[in-house]
């Protein structure tokens, strides 16, 4: 298993880098940089944070990154498929590549949709000479050795049933907030989700080298770190520590340095009270879960293959509601699954209603290959779905500016994290992953705890000034 540990990133750029940045670094003009690559991410945290360590991979063999496609020797592509028609964007994307072969420019498609669309990419695009699928990235600095040989062709397409991807060195774009990935993969089986066909079985990474990891970001000054998972909770440490995943919480929390501890995505069917035992026993772990419903109807969740009904669900919301402090909640929903009534639709809305989340995320039903619900019945038109979202948002929206209002005159902690243009106006998140606006007198926030009083609201912001 690899040593991992984080290069800084403090030493390449100043302050962070927006949110879908890649490197900050002087790129000079002119004919392709050998050694030089440049990485283009779509997609989710986990894709993200994937991207972090494909950047260390190839930063630990000499290469450089550069922020322009045009001079770069190796130019990838890392690429959700979850929920778009991302192939088609990667195919049109890759045709603007084309005569960079030709010029000495290596290509290569990493990601979801390599996994999903294999070797048939070399017969739609042939100047890409790299296919790498997420659930493969263990072998790639293999496949770079054979690209850096000349190989025209080089796949990594198996879905490893045991590798995580840890790497020697992982090139982080956030210089306070560290995203650690604890376990790869989902077991789930969800009938909507491309996920374990693309990132394929779970594996759950050893405790001792998350640990190892948690130390050595905090020794580079990392406040904040986020566990990643499709699951997150259903971590199972495959040493013999066998550390449950509330004990992996608390044990990350105790490490010096360390300030917040957020995970995410975690699945209801493996929620359990041990995870808010601890969180009511350690304050560091931040005040936030993310639990997918993705239906308020039982009948549409036993279609979705979710493992739960609207009722077991309600039980993990009032777990959560029974901890000592306030615990904020979101949620991710899809509308117009095959067969959805209005009645199903009815009981979503009610669902917002009996949970009153802190955010949703809720995305139109898409169909995905490779999926048991492709071949559904009962679509329901693309009209209904934009009507059907348009409810969800609009009754959610409600439910937040009333959420909001209830927060003016109170003071959050707020972990800095952007510096506006506008002049002494500064922004970052609480514990409770809300984001805030604010004023400062103060210069060189940027990383630090400050407090904030809140005085105005969005739905979906806080504004407030310095306490
Ligand atoms: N269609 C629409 N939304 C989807 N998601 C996953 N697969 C699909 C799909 N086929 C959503 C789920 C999941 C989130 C990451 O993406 O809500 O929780
Ligand atoms: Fe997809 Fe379901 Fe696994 Fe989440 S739990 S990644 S929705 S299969």
């Amino acid at each position: 298993m690899g040593k991992t540990f984080d290069i800084g990133l403090e030493s390449l750029t100043a302050g962070p880098l927006p949110a879908n940045r890649r490197s900050a670094l002087a790129m000079p003009s002119g004919p392709a940089v050998r050694g030089t690559f440049f990485l283009e991410t779509f997609g989710c945290q986990m894709n993200d944070h994937d991207s972090e360590k494909v950047a260390g991979v190839l930063m630990s063999r000499g290469y450089r990154q550069v922020e322009s496609a045009d001079t770069a020797g190796l130019i990838l592509y890392n690429t959700c498929s979850i929920r778009e028609k991302a192939a088609q964007k990667v195919f049109s994307r890759l045709g603007e590549y084309r005569t960079k072969q030709a010029q000495g420019q290596v290509i290569g498609v990493l990601g979801c949709v390599a996994q999903q669309e294999g070797e048939d990419i070399f017969e739609r695009a042939p100047w890409v000479s790299l296919v790498c699928g997420s659930a493969s990235y263990s072998k790639l600095p293999e496949l770079l050795a054979q690209v850096e040989a000349g190989n025209q062709r080089v796949t990594g397409l198996e879905t490893d049933t045991d590798a995580t991807f840890e790497t020697e060195m992982t090139r982080r774009d956030n210089p306070w907030r560290a995203y650690l990935t604890i376990i790869e993969g989902c077991d789930k089986a969800c009938s909507y989700c491309v996920v374990p066909y693309t990132r394929g079985p779970e594996r759950s990474r050893a405790s001792n080298s998350i640990l190892r990891e948690v130390r050595q970001v905090a020794e580079l000054g990392y406040s904040e770190v986020q566990l990643l998972g499709q699951t997150v909770n259903s971590y199972a440490d495959p040493t013999s520590r066998k550390m449950r995943f509330s004990e992996l919480l608390l044990a990350v929390a105790d490490e010096p340095g360390i300030r917040r501890v957020r995970f995410t995505t975690s699945h209801p069917k493996d929620f359990t009270q041990h995870i808010v035992d601890a969180m009511d026993a350690q304050p560091k772990l931040c005040n936030h879960v993310h639990l997918p419903a993705q239906s308020g109807s039982t009948r549409v969740l036993r279609a979705m293959q979710r493992t739960y009904t609207r009722e077991e669900y309600l039980e993990k919301i009032a777990m959560i509601r029974g901890a000592r402090r306030p615990i904020s909640i979101t949620t991710d929903i899809i509308v117009g699954f095959p067969g959805e009534t209005e009645a199903d639709l009815a009981e979503t809305l009610s669902l917002l209603d009996d949970v009153k989340y802190d955010a949703i995320f809720a995305f139109k039903y898409s169909p995905r290959p490779h999926t048991p619900s492709l071949s559904m019945n009962d679509a329901i038109p693309e009209e209904e779905k934009s009507r059907r979202l348009a409810l969800l948002q609009e009754k959610q929206r409600e439910i937040q500016m009333e959420r909001h209002a209830g927060f003016i005159g109170m003071a959050f902690e707020v972990l800095v994290s952007t510096k506006s243009r506008k002049e002494n106006h500064w922004s970052g998140h609480t514990t409770c992953h809300r984001v805030i606006n604010f004023t400062s007198q103060e210069t060189a926030l940027l990383g630090k705890y400050v407090q904030v009083r809140v005085t105005g609201m969005t739905p979906n912001s806080l504004v407030g000034e310095h306490a």
